[in-house]
């Protein structure tokens, strides 16, 4: 069998065209949605992503600020920055990208972003709605990604027996919570996996929807996948590769030739899950604006 591939490009090119029609007609209401997004220091990756953030808002004709800050910022000096864009009405939604210096309390930060503001999710207050399925909850942009790939490739997810390896709080929690919310893109039976789970590959194949988000280069192999399993690829690595023009190479947590022969629908990376997270981001700015003018949520 050869995989269907699941195209992250073109999928989230029509979310971000149906964002930036969306944010013109909050715009026309007098309503022009804002995200901050706020970086520590210099991790090459978190540059590209933020750079990324940045431009697509723009795009998508909404407010963009992105506020650089050396490695050596403090604590508090990061707290006073988020109480400003907490106070400031031209920002509706604000993340600080991840991960932070190790000097710095990224629980303390998380929580001091105002939930109202919290377009990435992960505010507490946010989790539990989630949880519960208040549709006035921040989805976290991957694993809203993931659900909207899905949704949006005809792929069914009620009663299919999903398997998550992963459980970090910004993808492996979140996604288990979508996918048993009852609604489309939910509905499934939910297995989380993780780094002390016994016998992997015994659980992964049982998986008719497998999940992975580990970020360890192509740790899912072919003889780990059910033959008709829908994968998806949730892992962005850098690998040394002195052949590339950059030195090193992007590739998933799945091993994409093999499995790609036994799956039934598989993610590609690059070009796959990552071009999801930025649309959704920006469809979550367009539903923090939403709310904080009055309006419904969505
Ligand atoms: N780092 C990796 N993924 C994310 C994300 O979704 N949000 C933030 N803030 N940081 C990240």
């Amino acid at each position: 069998m050869t995989a269907r591939l699941l195209d992250g490009k073109v999928m989230a090119r029509l979310i971000r065209d149906e964002v930036a029609t969306e944010a013109t007609e909050l715009l026309a209401r007098g309503v022009k949605p804002g995200l901050a997004v706020v970086l520590l220091g210099e991790d090459p990756a978190s540059q590209v992503y933020v750079r990324s953030k940045g431009n697509a808002c723009q795009e998508a004709g909404m407010h963009s600020e992105t506020i650089r800050l050396p490695a050596e910022t403090t604590e508090a000096e990061l707290l006073a920055v988020i109480d400003r864009l907490n106070a400031d009405p031209q920002i509706h939604g604000m993340l600080v990208q991840l991960p932070l210096p190790r000097a710095i309390n990224s629980d303390a930060v998380l929580r001091r972003i105002d939930p109202a503001k919290d377009v990435d999710g992960f505010h507490p207050v946010n989790v539990g709605k989630l949880v519960i399925g208040d549709p006035t909850a921040f989805k976290p942009a991957t694993p809203y990604g993931v659900q909207e790939m899905l949704i949006r490739s005809g792929i069914d997810t009620k009663g299919m027996h999903a398997v998550i390896v992963g459980r970090s709080n910004i993808v492996g929690r979140p996604m288990a919570n979508l996918l048993i919310q009852d609604g489309p893109g939910g509905n499934a039976t939910v297995t989380v996996c993780h780094s002390r789970s016994r016998d992997l590959p015994s659980i992964t194949r049982l998986a008719d929807l497998l999940i992975v988000a580990i970020g360890r280069p192509n740790f899912v192999t072919a003889d780990m996948v059910k033959p008709g399993a829908v994968v998806i690829d949730v892992g962005i690595n850098r690998v040394d590769d002195a052949a590339a023009p950059k030195g090193y190479r992007i590739v998933g947590d799945v091993e994409f030739g093999p499995v790609s022969e036994v799956a039934s629908a598989i993610t590609p990376v690059p070009g796959g899950v990552g071009q999801m997270t930025i649309a959704l981001l920006l469809k979550n700015t367009l539903q923090a604006a939403r709310q904080a003018s009055g309006g419904a949520a969505g």
